[in-house]
């Protein structure tokens, strides 16, 4: 089983797109998905078109077994929903005496073997849940947008990994995405040129900026189902055949 948080401390930079369509990408590959939503927008199950009437909240503030708060949302993919209720959860957990950092991965571990891969959304903040996500994770997977300040976050980002390193050993800072590439921005192409240089070997190739991908969200549909034949859609395919042949090396 494979814990993948898609995460960086910026909004707007693809992450609950990325978490949606990968999650989405290896369900359609027969593999037992588990998509949990730590933000409070609670946007993932908007972009699967789906209402669980329960989520993370629930599971965190009422002490409700997370095999009852999971929802099947396509076929092989389950989600734990986000939304506004994870402030208060947020809160519970910072009064917590000790083990705050466990919280969502004692929620979890009771379903996690049921799984092969739990794909775990992160909000823009550095916030109690990001925490706690990176102290359950195995591998992170950064989304970032081609722009000077989003190398910024990044190279911040990458920063507080480090120390979230001595407690959580195993994290792998394992894929560095570029999202919304556009080839005709030259800044665009400097930046991926610099990222190459820094990363090397965990950049992978980009997802173009696209029409489609913007426009499946608003009908709840994953790219693989709105426009399975778009640029955009073989972009993502090949993200999941990535991380689907590093499971091999694994
Ligand atoms: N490759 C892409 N091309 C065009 N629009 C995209 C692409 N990826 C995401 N979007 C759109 O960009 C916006 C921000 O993406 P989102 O996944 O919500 O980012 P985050 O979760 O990091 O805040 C959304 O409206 C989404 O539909
Ligand atoms: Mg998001």
């Amino acid at each position: 089983m494979r814990k993948i948080a898609i995460s960086l401390s910026k909004g707007g930079v693809g992450k609950s797109t990325v978490s949606v369509s990968i999650a989405h990408g290896l369900a359609l590959k027969k593999h037992r998905v588990l998509l949990v939503d730590t933000d409070d927008q609670g946007q993932d199950a908007f972009l699967l078109g789906v209402k669980p009437p329960k989520g993370l909240a629930e599971v965190l503030s009422d002490d409700l077994p997370a095999k009852d708060a999971i929802f099947l949302a396509r076929p092989n993919l389950w989600i734990l929903a986000g939304g506004k209720a994870l402030s208060a959860a947020k809160r519970d957990i910072g009064r917590k005496d000790y083990g705050a950092e466990q919280t969502l991965a004692d929620a979890l571990k009771p379903i996690e073997d049921q799984f092969d891969f739990i794909i775990i959304d992160t909000s823009p903040a550095w916030d109690t849940l990001t925490i706690n996500t990176l102290f359950y994770a195995s591998e992170v997977l950064t989304p970032v947008s081609l722009e000077a300040l989003t190398i910024n976050s990044l190279a911040e980002f990458v920063n507080r990994l480090e120390s979230v390193k001595k407690f959580n050993k195993s994290l792998d800072h394992a894929y560095i995405l570029p999202t919304f590439h556009d080839g005709r921005v030259k800044k665009s192409a400097e930046i991926l040129n610099q990222l190459k240089k820094h990363f090397s070997d965990k950049l992978c190739e980009p997802i173009k900026y696209s029409v489609r991908i913007s426009e499946s969200a608003g009908f709840g549909q994953t790219i693989f189902e709105y426009a399975p034949n778009s640029p955009g859609a073989k972009d993502y395919q090949k993200v999941i055949e990535r991380i689907l042949n590093d499971g091999k090396k694994k």
